[in-house]
């Protein structure tokens, strides 16, 4: 007898073990051997429980820093691994608890809950000399997490070249530059896509050194087209192959058959966005991007797990709305209410430093955000900042040739007219409230019109930094 059910052939022999008589087996994916099944039924049961869990994602909704480093620190003790699928260390994920604040750019944010374990995953582009850093910054905190981190082999490392790169790419725009974060993320993605780059899994090669000057030369002479940069490749690359030894030293797996096995042995997996879904590279305001894809479907190509896969979607906006770096913002306000939001906010960007640009929200954008992710539950941040606005507004439309619309156009140009819905502010402090209900009506009032006009719901309401400053609704 042999049947197909999904991607497993049942065996046409059947087996005796311990005096019983047993129909087949299942190949046990986590174990590497096998579970025997003495019935057809059983055999679906148990193929039914192999593939059952799913993995969560959190993902941003705009052009970044929403604030997932805190709610995924948040979300974390409901889970066994967290894993980043995309990006690399021009992410700044800020954590804040016990009076302490971290900022993380390539480890996950799961990382300080005790017994979680970490994938820093194959989408991933890794400086190892940012990651050194990251490490040694958290072990001198005294917390203990080497034995809990995972690093995928066939995640792709960022070289100084790269770095070198991005930023005479950048210097030769001008004006037009991308205000990328010079973190070398443009220049290895195109290397791997180019089918040029090297991988995690390269640095025990005996030829390692061999790809490594073959990249370098390459570089070298795309960099001879741009104009000279300041920048001490020498210095650099000092540093880059010290920090190797650390990055050698790390647990090395296979990341697709890690989380799968994971997911096959029933653990909870929740994996953990970058950037956000506006500088998606397909579908952001391109060029205006980052070179990943930032949206939920990143993560299947970012850790191997196949779409049926991805489980509950969340995705996070602010209350408002932040860019940094270049590109178009149309609810941008250039005036002291954007001032204020930055004040408010803090708004200034935890990888760079750079002041970021401040707006009101954008609904055409989150709907068509809500619509790329498959968002489930909306977490909305930093509704506090605006405890001191008189009045508030959230865009509602884009106007083109003089007809609202709220589709995002192809081309997303500086300075669209938008129109805008005005609510009252509450004018009171947020800090105490523990329940939605607790919350001044107007802030309610805000959430509801969003809810509605989203047709998602808002199950988390952040209303400060700190982890535990949060609203489940
Ligand atoms: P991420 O990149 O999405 O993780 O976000 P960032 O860490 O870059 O930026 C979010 C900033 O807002 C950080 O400084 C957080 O500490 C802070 N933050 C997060 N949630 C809240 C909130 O509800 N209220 C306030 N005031 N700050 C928040
Ligand atoms: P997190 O994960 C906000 C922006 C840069 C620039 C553009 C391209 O903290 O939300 P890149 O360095 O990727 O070539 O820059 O994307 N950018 C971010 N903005 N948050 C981020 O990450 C960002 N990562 C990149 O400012 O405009
Ligand atoms: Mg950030």
């Amino acid at each position: 007898m042999t049947e197909k059910e999904g991607s497993l052939t049942l065996p046409e022999r059947t087996q005796e073990i311990a005096g019983k008589t047993f129909m087949g087996f299942i190949h046990d994916r986590n174990s590497q051997g096998n579970t025997y099944f003495s019935d057809r039924k059983e055999y679906l049961w148990l193929f039914k429980t192999h593939s059952s869990m799913k993995i969560d994602v959190i993902v941003g909704l705009q052009w970044g820093d929403e604030g997932k480093g805190k709610i995924v620190d948040y979300l974390a003790t409901q889970y066994d691994m967290v894993c980043r699928f995309q990006g690399g260390p021009n992410a700044g994920h800020t954590l804040k608890f016990d009076g302490k604040k971290f900022v993380l750019h390539t480890i996950p944010s799961g990382i300080f809950r005790a017994d979680l374990q970490n994938l820093i995953g194959n989408g991933v582009v890794i400086d190892p000399i940012t990651l050194e850093k990251e490490i040694a910054e958290l072990q001198s905190t005294g917390l203990s997490f080497l034995d809990r981190l995972f690093v995928a082999h066939k995640a792709h490392l960022i070289l100084p070249t790269h770095r070198l790169l991005d930023a005479a790419s950048e210097a030769s725009k001008g004006a037009a530059k991308i205000g990328s974060t010079l973190r070398g993320i443009g220049p290895t993605y195109m290397d791997k896509t180019g089918r040029n780059g090297l991988r995690v899994g390269d640095v025990f090669a005996p030829d390692f050194m061999d790809k490594y000057q073959t990249l370098k030369e390459k570089h070298l002479n795309l960099a001879s087209m741009y104009p000279a940069i300041d920048f001490n490749l020498e210095a650099e690359e000092t540093k880059w192959f010290a920090s190797l030894e650390c990055l050698r030293s790390l647990q090395h797996v296979d990341g697709e058959y890690f989380v799968n096995q994971a997911l096959d042995a029933g653990k909870r997996l929740l994996a953990e966005g970058a950037q956000g879904s506006m500088l998606d590279i397909d579908f952001g305001t391109y060029p205006y991007v980052t070179s990943s894809n930032t949206i939920t479907a990143g993560l299947c190509t970012g850790l191997g797990v196949a779409p049926k896969r991805v489980g509950k979607v969340i995705g996070i906006t602010k209350a408002y709305c932040t860019r940094v770096g270049s590109g178009p913002f149309p609810s941008e306000l250039h005036d002291e209410e954007g001032e204020a939001l930055r004040a408010a906010g803090h708004e200034f960007g935890a990888t760079t430093g750079r002041p970021r640009r401040c707006g009101w929200i954008d609904l055409p954008q989150l709907k068509y955000t809500i619509m790329l992710n498959g968002v489930d539950e909306i977490a909305i941040t930093k509704v506090d900042v605006l405890n001191s606005f008189a009045s508030l507004k959230a865009a509602t439309h884009y106007q083109i040739d003089g007809k609202e619309t709220d589709a995002i156009p192809f081309e997303m140009v500086e300075g669209m007219p938008m129109s805008y819905r005005e609510f009252s502010g509450w004018m009171e402090d947020t800090a105490s409230c523990q329940q939605r209900e607790q919350l001044p009506a107007a802030l309610q009032d805000y959430l509801l019109f969003l809810e509605k006009t989203l047709a998602t719901p808002i199950k988390y309401i952040s209303t400060g930094p700190e982890r535990q400053a949060l609203i489940i609704s």
